[in-house]
């Protein structure tokens, strides 16, 4: 992969930290859009850096981060072309990539743990798109985006 970057507020400061920790003890290369500490913020402002980078081509997947992961799903997901996918579970972890191409990994940092956010981010990282049906299907989401653009109500 080109390029991770991965965001969060203040209900997700703690987990994010420790991602990136681990990605780093990993090796892989994440980009850290803050915040840089854990005072109060507004997910969407950093929910829509990451989106907005992916789609600028600046960088190729991202994980967010808040207490839920519901509003930066909420967020990133108004983004047409972002995939972004709340993930608490393996199997769900595992089937958004090879069903759904998640670009955005989104989890809640106030659900889940760093044990198992930690595999959860390594599933998702190693995780191939499995295309096929699954393409065709994620063509009939673009095609909704393409209409509702040239209805002007994108
Ligand atoms: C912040 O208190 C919290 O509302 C936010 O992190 C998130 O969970 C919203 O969906």
């Amino acid at each position: 992969m080109k390029k991770l970057a991965i965001a969060s507020d203040h209900a997700g400061f703690d987990l994010k930290e420790s991602i990136v920790a681990y990605l780093h003890n990993e090796g892989v290369a994440v980009e850290d859009f803050g915040p840089v500490n854990s005072d109060s913020v507004d997910y969407p402002d950093y929910g829509m850096r990451i989106a907005q980078a992916i789609l600028d081509k600046e960088v190729e997947r991202g994980i967010v981060i808040c207490g839920t992961g519901v509003g930066m799903s909420i967020v990133v997901n108004r983004f047409p072309g972002i995939r972004g996918t709340l993930c608490s579970d393996l199997y769900t972890t595992k089937m958004c990539r090879e069903h759904n191409d998640s670009n955005i990994l989104i989890m809640g940092g106030r659900v889940i743990g760093k044990g198992l956010a930690q595999e959860i981010v390594k599933t998702w990282l190693e995780t191939p798109f499995e295309g096929g049906r699954h393409q065709k299907r994620l063509d009939k989401i673009e095609d909704i985006d393409s209409k509702l653009k040239s209805k002007g109500e994108l």
